[in-house]
């Protein structure tokens, strides 16, 4: 057996795309959209009309940055800054430049699971935040939050945007702010961004823009999993098919097989589809004011303050340990 195969069979992609198609009924991880190609089309999701989190989130940075850090300079004036999942730092620069200008002292460890954006954000960000101290973190956000504790003994303010937490279910989302919470000692800020509960047809509308983005990354799973792990999915065999549940805030996408099929994968394995049998590929949670505040308070935060967009579709909730 060749050792190319051999160590696509033992990589943690494998294992999880195994896992998942021989489950009933079957999934996929959505943390997997992200190759290159995903991150591509995911940055062509956020300049989608139908696709408002990305427009409502950055409103709130842009108009409501210096409010937020006053807050917390009210009570801490020496703190760093950790952003899980920093991406393109595009929001949180916003954020930065306030804290700079009320501390020149303050270090930046944005954590994310790229390591090309982190290499990005360490060029780039110096030029657009003067005199910033900047240490990126590449791994996954738990790990990556206690190593950033061994390198700074300051109150800190940890950043979660962009509905991230969206992409857990109720039960999930309380499980990682818990893990975050005994990352931290009492005193420290989170700031996590939340997508709430409006019109359904608007939800659903943002995860099945009419350019056909979001069916292209949905998708593009399919294709990775050919390109990665030798497999033969027939792509026009399958649809996008987003749902969204207004009782429980629930957005899931699914890949619908529209005809009974075999899929190989590597060389051993073969996956049998049924006629509109499902793959579930992502949830994106949506979440009432309230149901907010439980997270908060079941997590051991307190909650300081809401910072909402215009149109009160999106929030940034500012939040304390206790
Ligand atoms: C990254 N995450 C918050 C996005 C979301 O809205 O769930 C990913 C996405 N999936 C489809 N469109 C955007």
């Amino acid at each position: 057996m060749q050792a190319t195969a051999i160590s696509k069979r033992t990589s943690a992609f494998y294992k999880d795309v195994m896992k998942g198609l021989r489950s009933s009924p079957k999934f996929l991880n959505s943390k997997y959209f992200y190759d290159e190609r995903g991150d591509e089309l995911f940055q062509q999701i956020m300049g989608c009309d139908e696709y408002y989190l990305t427009n409502c989130e950055m409103e709130i940075l842009k108009t409501q940055s210096a409010d937020i850090v006053a807050t917390i300079f009210a009570s801490e004036n020496n703190f760093d800054v950790i952003e899980l999942g920093a991406g393109d730092c595009s929001k949180s620069v916003y954020l930065l430049r306030q804290v700079s200008r009320r501390n020149k002292n303050f270090t930046f460890f944005p954590i994310d699971i790229s390591s090309h954006v982190i290499d990005l954000i360490e060029e780039d960000l110096p030029k657009k935040v003067r005199d910033l101290n900047i240490k990126g973190l590449n791994g996954e956000y738990i790990e990556m939050l206690k190593k950033a504790n061994q390198f700074s003994h300051k109150r800190k303010l940890i950043l979660f945007m962009g509905s991230n937490i969206g992409n857990m279910n109720y039960g999930q989302s309380i499980s990682f702010c818990k893990e975050v919470r005994s990352c931290l000692q009492p005193g420290d800020y989170l700031l996590i961004g939340f997508d709430l509960k409006k019109d359904p047809q608007i939800i659903l509308n943002a995860y099945n823009d009419k350019k056909g983005i979001t069916r292209e990354f949905n998708l593009n799973l399919l294709r990775r999993i050919n390109r990665e792990l030798n497999a033969d999915f027939t792509i026009e065999n399958f649809k996008h098919f987003p749902v969204y549940n207004p009782e429980s805030g629930e957005c899931k996408s699914y890949l619908v097989s529209k005809y009974k099929q075999k899929v190989s994968i590597g060389d051993t394995e073969i996956i049998e589809f049924n006629e509109n049998e499902t793959i579930h590929t992502e949830i994106s949670t949506k979440y009432s004011v309230d149901q907010i505040n439980e997270i908060a308070d079941l997590t051991g935060f307190e909650t300081i303050e809401h910072f909402y967009d215009s149109k009160n579709w999106f929030v940034d909730v500012l939040w304390q340990c206790r």
